[in-house]
């Protein structure tokens, strides 16, 4: 935290929502689903991958402010399974822009202290895309700052399919299979993300309110933010406005408000002619 405040210019819109952040409750994971790059490039007449390039400098902000505020995990949506389905020529183009990225930002995730990995299936990727994000991941492994999570070929129901699959194969090889049960903590250290916190927040850009197929499994409590703006046109500012929003929020994981009234005996609140004989066991 004390890195960014020493970033940012007082004065600053930036710097007045980040003196309103309270340091003690930053999220732990954020997760970010970086959409309306299409939309961005269509308002100026340009071609869809004039957008995703312009995508590329609020990843470099997102990252370079997340670790300096001392966030452990930062997740970003970059491809999902789905993208395919995309024209040849822009699919290319995203993994053009991906080596890119690699190649302009790996010597400031090592000098950061960043730690790069990559979530998805990897292996369904151009062999150079595979290398390159191999090379990265490996001269990064040993930071032990941010961890930073690039979801790439990533679908939050195949990852499912993938937990459950190697929880099988776990258990055939043992020869458990018989008595195998399937539980939460097997799925949750078998999904990609095994061993990470779930993300606390979960950023959208561009307005949608879906959620695409990510991280199904770890956004169960995690708090939703969702702005009109679309990813290309993301900064700084707009990343602590939705820290600032989560911290403003009262989590609550199912359970009651702080401030909640106080439990009162249920057959009090019944009329005489609805009490109902209720056995506890
Ligand atoms: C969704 O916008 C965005 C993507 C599918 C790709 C995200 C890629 C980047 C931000 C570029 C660089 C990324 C890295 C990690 C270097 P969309 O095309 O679906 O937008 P639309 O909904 O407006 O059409």
């Amino acid at each position: 935290m004390k890195q960014l405040l020493d970033a940012l210019s007082p004065g600053d819109r930036d710097w007045g929502i980040a003196m309103q952040l309270e340091a003690n409750r930053l999220p732990g994971h954020i997760a970010i689903i970086m959409d309306g790059n299409g939309r961005w490039a269509r308002r100026r007449n340009f071609p869809r991958l004039a957008g995703h390039k312009a995508g590329v400098d609020p990843v470099r902000t997102v990252v370079e402010t997340c670790a300096q505020l001392g966030v452990e995990t930062l997740t970003l949506y970059a491809f999902s399974v789905e993208n395919w389905k995309r024209p040849r020529q822009e699919v290319e183009g995203l993994w053009r822009l991906l080596l890119f990225y690699l190649c302009r930002e790996l010597p400031n995730l090592i000098r950061n202290g960043i730690q790069l990995a990559v979530i998805g299936r990897l292996e369904s990727l151009p062999s150079v895309v595979q290398d390159e994000l191999r090379r990265a991941i490996g001269k990064t492994s040993q930071n032990r700052g941010m961890r930073l999570n690039l979801a790439i070929n990533y679908g939050g129901r195949t990852e499912l399919v993938d937990a459950v699959n190697s929880i099988l194969n776990n258990a055939r090889l043992e020869g458990k299979l018989d008595s195998l049960e399937i539980t939460e903590d097997a799925i949750s250290e078998h999904v990609y993300t095994a061993g990470i916190r779930d993300p606390d927040l979960l950023i959208r850009t561009s307005g949608e309110m879906r959620i695409s197929n990510f991280l199904l499994w770890q956004i169960a409590y995690a708090e939703l933010y969702i702005t009109e703006t679309l990813w290309p046109d993301f900064t700084r500012a707009d990343l602590l406005e939705a820290i600032l929003e989560y911290q403003n929020r009262e989590r609550r994981f199912g359970g009651v408000e702080r401030s909640a009234a106080p439990v009162v005996d249920a057959s009090s609140l019944l009329m005489e002619e609805e009490e109902v004989e209720m056995p506890l066991a």
